[in-house]
């Protein structure tokens, strides 16, 4: 079979002929039909994500849309050791497979799962989101932020605050849930009084950018709002904008502000799985929007550092 192979941390993959992929007792072999390449994957090929274990070389890809042997189109995630997703097949352990409902388009299918499972989690499991509080997302511009602004509304929230650096992406933001934007690239003053007139009193922050962004939407949503022993939920799940953040002390006793975490490991594997089945039984129904763009993965060495408008997800397609 062909695949996409790392052989350095920080190099584009090549695409090579390699064994095809022997399933161990639990697995099958899937015929991959379309793998996206999100952050994480990204992440585990430079070597720096933390999971990753140091053994090159690698088939990138985190999960896919794929054809099991008896014919049904299913969505799989998480890989075992150095096989990945981007590969003409893989082994996949059955209990990984969520098989499709008819109508769905596999592109649309690979390129959005990740992202909303970041948004879905952090927003039911670790906010504990109710129907009728307001949510503000930073880093709303992308993929992940995109579905974390759509799942607040198909949650219920009442006002959806959108925040993000790319103006045109940004703008696009309105036409799927968001009832305000608010500019992530403006100077630091601005920024902060922006964040204060549009999300003072918001309930439920996910975040995606971490850094100097959300220390200053932390300095504005905690100095501005009207009731500040109403509890202020801040779920971060990505860092793109910068691993650390600065804490004043006071922020801590002037608030009630809480801060939790999303992802690999803040999450319980079972629940992960069991977030997986929901997301897609409501898929047909939720009518998430993703941007795509794809690329056949013979082509995977161009297309992995190819530039793509903010939100756009590449598939790769064996
Ligand atoms: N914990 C989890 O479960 C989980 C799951 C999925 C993703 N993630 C993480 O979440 C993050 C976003 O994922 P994604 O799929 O949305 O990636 P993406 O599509 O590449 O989007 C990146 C986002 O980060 C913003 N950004 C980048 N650098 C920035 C900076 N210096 N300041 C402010 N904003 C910046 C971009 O803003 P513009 O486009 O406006 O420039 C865009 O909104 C990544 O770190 C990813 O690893 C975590």
């Amino acid at each position: 079979m062909h695949a996409a192979v790392v052989h350095a941390y920080g190099e584009a993959p090549r695409y090579e002929s390699l064994p095809d992929p022997e399933a161990a007792p639990g697995e099958v072999i899937v015929d991959v039909v379309a793998a996206g390449l999100h952050p994480l994957v990204r992440s585990v090929a430079s070597g720096r994500h933390y999971t990753s274990d140091g053994a090159l070389p690698l088939v990138p890809g985190f999960d896919g849309v794929g054809r099991t042997p008896d014919g049904t189109l299913a969505y799989f995630a998480g890989r075992s050791g150095g096989n990945g997703s981007m590969a003409e097949r893989v082994a996949v352990p059955e209990r990984a497979l969520v098989p499709l409902p008819d109508g769905l388009d596999p592109v649309a299918v690979a390129a959005l799962m990740n992202p909303a499972m970041s948004a879905w989690l952090a927003l039911r499991d670790r906010a504990g989101l109710r129907a009728g509080e307001s949510v503000l997302v930073l880093g709303a511009t992308g993929s992940a932020g995109r579905m974390a602004v759509q799942l607040a509304r198909h949650l219920g929230a009442a006002e959806v605050v959108a925040a993000g650096r790319d103006a045109d992406a940004l703008g696009r933001l309105t036409a799927i849930g968001a009832d305000r934007t608010v500019s992530l690239s403006a100077p630091d003053d601005d920024l902060t009084a922006a964040v204060a007139k549009a999300a003072a009193d918001v309930d439920v922050v996910v975040d995606y950018v971490w850094g100097r962004p959300a220390e200053l939407a932390l300095a504005a949503l905690t100095s501005a709002r009207r009731d500040s022993a109403h509890p202020l939920r801040w779920v971060h799940v990505g860092a793109t904008a910068g691993p650390t953040i600065t804490l004043p002390a006071a922020t801590l006793r002037k608030t009630a502000v809480e801060f939790r975490g999303s992802g690999l490991g803040s999450v319980a594997p079972d629940r992960m799985d069991a977030a997986l089945r929901e997301l897609v039984a409501l898929l047909p129904s939720a009518g998430l929007h993703a941007a795509t763009a794809t690329a056949p993965l013979s082509d995977v060495q161009r297309a992995w550092d190819a530039e793509l408008p903010s939100g756009t997800r590449l598939v790769l397609l064996p």
